[in-house]
């Protein structure tokens, strides 16, 4: 069974609702996922990067998580990205820590879906603002997921479902995603695929 790392990066989680809510279901597969917070591991900032590094080494996707503040992630994922990624380990000469593992992003946002469309108010897409993660992933040569996003309803007042109720569906839903892009049974049909290709 494949293992995935979920870097939870939260500079406020007690407050936390929904990043809180997903790391719940997230422990009840300990045997699929490690979720690692970064701010409660290290909550005076020294990043130790050996220990990262080993983890990441350990696992064979990596999530980051995290809910969106200015239209990126919070500062100690920026951190870790930039301490830990380094020459000859992630990249360059001998860099091969995430060549072929899965990677992808699992966040949150306050402004709705619809804000983030050419034409609302934000007006670029959630994969538009959030592309340097897209850069990173194709730079270290891991293999990029698709984005799971969830637009908070909390203050929403045209929401059809209760705040919680939509929290908990979201939970459901992430499941789901990771099941689909991280999975020990996608990476069998894409086996079995490419022996088909390589029979035809
Ligand atoms: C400092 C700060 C910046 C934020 N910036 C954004 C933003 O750029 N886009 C957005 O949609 N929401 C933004 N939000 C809202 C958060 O993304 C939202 O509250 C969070 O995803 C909810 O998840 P949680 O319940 O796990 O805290 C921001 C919130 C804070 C506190």
């Amino acid at each position: 069974m494949t293992k995935t790392l979920v870097i939870v990066t939260h500079p406020n989680y007690q407050d936390s609702k929904i990043n809180k809510r997903w790391v719940e279901e997230l422990e009840t597969q300990p045997d699929r996922f490690t979720v690692h917070h970064l701010y409660s591991t290290y909550p005076d900032t020294v990043i130790d990067v050996e220990r990262e590094q080993k983890l990441v080494e350990s696992h064979d996707n990596v999530v980051f998580q995290f809910p969106v503040y200015w239209f990126n992630c919070p500062p100690l994922l920026k951190q870790w990205l930039d301490e830990v990624l380094l020459y000859g380990w992630a990249y360059g000469s001998g860099g091969e820590a995430f060549k072929g593992k899965k990677v992808g992003l699992a966040v949150s946002m306050g402004s709705p879906a619809e804000s983030y469309t050419p034409a609302g108010n934000q007006g670029y897409l959630v994969e538009e603002i959030l592309r340097p993660f897209e850069l990173l992933a194709n730079h270290v040569e891991s293999d990029y997921q698709p984005i799971f996003k969830f637009h908070s309803t909390e203050n929403d007042p045209e929401a059809t479902e209760d705040f919680q109720e939509a929290v908990d569906h979201s939970a459901e839903s992430y499941m789901m995603h990771l099941s689909m892009y991280f999975s020990d049974a996608v990476a069998e049909d894409d086996a079995a695929s490419d022996a088909e290709d390589g029979q035809g």
